[in-house]
């Protein structure tokens, strides 16, 4: 059964991420000197990231010790509006003292395959283990068709057991992107949906409730192996649920 937690807003959704984020941030820097986290891009997790870069939550987290990544990122650079190292530098990253070594991008600016297969490589050096990436945390998002990272309906990346990062070309907006593969999303540690708002109801609800169908739901994909799955979501985002 899932674990689904309920906000009334995207503002209590995102308090209770922060608490999440700090909690799980001092958890692992106690127990291994660090934390490791993977971001999502979109609309959703800028209320967190904003957060996340204000009083009091800025100053209750070690960010010497933290190491950021992304679970996917557009095949743009990474000034470009569309990019979510972009929206995360400019909501959170950029207003916080993270060693800028410790902020692991996904190079959207070179060729897809060479992105992903250099994110693969950075992930095979800092994670030791050979079973998976496992983050700390993992943060997602989902699409209201059912989508998370970019492992979107019908398209290739969603059947890769193997890598960690792949390129991933997406028919319906007619471009690329680099993420993270299921394995490796099912690798972490915590894994955390961030959903909200109305139009996410009926793809929840399909998504949770409806039959096991990943390649129209990519985000029933999303089952991690030794890990803790939360869904965040807001009351109109669980209406159908
Ligand atoms: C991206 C995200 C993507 C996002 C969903 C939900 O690159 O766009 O990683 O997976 O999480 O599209 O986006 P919203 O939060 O904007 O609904």
């Amino acid at each position: 059964m899932e674990n689904i937690e309920i906000y009334p807003d995207v503002a209590s959704l995102a308090r209770a991420a922060a608490e999440a984020v700090v909690k799980l941030a001092a958890e692992a820097i106690t127990a291994r000197g660090r934390f490791s986290i993977g971001l999502s891009g979109g609309s959703t997790p800028r209320t967190l990231y904003a957060l996340l870069a204000s009083t009091p939550f800025a100053g209750r987290i070690d960010w010497a010790n933290v190491h950021i990544f992304w679970g996917d990122e557009r095949c743009v650079p990474p000034n470009h509006p569309d990019s979510n190292t972009r929206m995360a530098r400019e909501t959170w990253l950029d207003h916080v003292t993270i060693p800028a070594s410790q902020v692991h991008r996904m190079r959207g600016e070179l060729d897809p395959g060479p992105a992903a297969e250099e994110y693969e490589q950075l992930l095979r050096t800092f994670f030791t283990q050979a079973a998976g990436p496992r983050f700390d945390l993992l943060l997602l998002g989902m699409g209201d068709d059912g989508h998370t990272a970019s492992l979107f309906p019908g398209t290739p990346a969603l059947h890769e057991n193997i890598r960690w990062t792949v390129a991933n070309y997406v028919e319906k907006l007619k471009a690329w992107r680099i993420t993270l593969t299921p394995p490796a999303i099912n690798a972490a540690a915590h894994v955390r949906f961030l959903a909200a708002g109305e139009s996410k109801a009926a793809v929840l609800h399909d998504v949770l409730r409806g039959p096991y169908l990943p390649e129209k739901y990519p985000s029933q994909l999303i089952r991690p192996t030794s890990g803790h799955l939360v869904w965040m979501v807001d009351t109109a985002a669980s209406s159908l649920l």
